[in-house]
């Protein structure tokens, strides 16, 4: 089977394509990927010899590109996307560019090629924030309400990916998860950040109170939940992914990850708040469980000492990306 994947060459794409050209070896995969900040050649070195992979240079939003990079395929894995908050509100015009039109210059090429399924990853932002004495999570029936540019592109995103499937008949699957932290993410974001910094002797630098709750995944996990929707689930529905059980405060994990780097509280500072920072995400992941038979395979701490191990495996990665992403924090001013 020939497969479409878009934003390859970032976090989960990148991972993504490891595992699916690892437990499909038959099947020939396209990479398209436009390289922003946050795409990186040396995230697939280790897969790039492979004779059933190319990569594109390409935006999702250029359709005679799209149009010949579908030629033949049968599956599209849609990850391509401007994904951090923080520069979403430094600058929404690109969120909206990549994340919609792109989405629907995709949608009519999918059309026109006629493949068999367009699966969307998306995002638990879509929904909005918790709050923290909520005892709910989100779930397939939660009504929308981004607050963030980034997150009101995804749900665009979203919607126009359901209208395909309602008005062409687009076979189509969308799922919608939370915070993904393992190999390959850069630097910009907290997991990765934080990290990186403790490693260099930096602090971690936690927004506002600390007390903000995110709903941590390891990205093998989202992966393995992506492979079993294409697989099993059922076309035209949403499946919500998640990982956390309990709320872990960003505070607390800031300490755990000090704690496991062999530094004291003195490394964590209480900073900036992000503008609009949504407090409580938490998933409830019974559809997929109950339907796919999915579940995470790691629980926080694991997640957390396996992503640490990373890091300090890998500054090669990660070291040439630390500069531009603590420009944006500079910009910023968080830090
Ligand atoms: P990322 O920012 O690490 O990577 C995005 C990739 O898309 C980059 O390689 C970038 O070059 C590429 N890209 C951006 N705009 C493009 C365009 N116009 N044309 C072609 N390529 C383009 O993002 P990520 O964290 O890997 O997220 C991937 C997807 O998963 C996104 O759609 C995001 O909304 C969604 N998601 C992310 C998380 C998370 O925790 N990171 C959680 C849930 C859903
Ligand atoms: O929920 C899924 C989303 O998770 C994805 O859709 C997004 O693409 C992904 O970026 C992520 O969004 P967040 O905004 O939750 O992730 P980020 O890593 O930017 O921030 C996580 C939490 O940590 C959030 O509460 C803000 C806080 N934070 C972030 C940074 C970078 C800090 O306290 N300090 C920091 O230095």
């Amino acid at each position: 089977m020939k497969v479409l994947v878009t934003g390859g060459a970032g976090f989960i794409g990148n991972n993504f394509i490891r595992y699916w050209l690892n437990k499909y070896p038959e099947d020939k995969i396209t990479n398209l990927d436009k390289l922003t900040y946050a795409g990186h050649l040396s995230s697939t070195k280790d897969f790039e010899g492979n004779p059933n992979y190319q990569f594109i240079k390409g935006d999702i939003c250029d359709a005679g590109m799209v149009n010949e990079a579908m030629e033949g395929v049968e599956l599209v894995v849609h990850f391509a996307a401007e994904s951090h908050v923080d520069r979403s509100i430094e600058g929404p015009q690109v969120f909206i560019q990549s994340n919609v039109v792109g989405t629907q210059v995709l949608l009519d090429a999918a059309i026109k090629h006629k493949v068999k399924r367009f699966h969307h990853v998306s995002t638990d932002e879509v929904f909005g924030a918790l709050k923290l004495e909520d005892k709910e999570k989100f779930n397939e029936k939660t009504i929308y309400n981004p607050r963030s540019p980034y997150a009101a592109s995804k749900a665009a995103s979203d919607h126009l990916v359901r209208a395909y499937f309602t008005t062409y008949d687009l076979p189509i699957t969308i799922t919608n998860c939370s915070n993904n932290v393992g190999p390959y993410q850069d630097p910009e974001k907290f997991f990765s950040r934080s990290i990186t910094n403790l490693i260099d002797n930096q602090k971690v630098y936690v927004y506002g109170d600390g007390l903000y709750v995110r709903d941590w995944l390891y990205v093998l996990d989202h992966c393995r939940a992506i492979d079993m929707v294409i697989k099993k689930g059922k076309v035209g529905e949403t499946y919500l992914i998640g990982g956390l059980t309990e709320d872990v405060p960003n505070i607390e994990v800031a300490k755990k990850m000090a704690r496991l780097l062999g530094k004291d509280e003195s490394f964590i500072e209480l900073g900036k708040d992000r503008v609009g920072h949504d407090r409580r995400y938490a998933v409830d992941w019974t559809k997929i469980n109950k339907e796919l038979g999915w579940e995470p395979e790691l629980g926080f701490d694991e997640v957390l000492q396996k992503t640490i191990e990373w890091y300090q495996k890998n500054e090669w990665w990660w070291r040439p990306l630390k500069e531009e992403a603590e420009a944006l924090y500079a910009r910023t001013g968080q830090k």
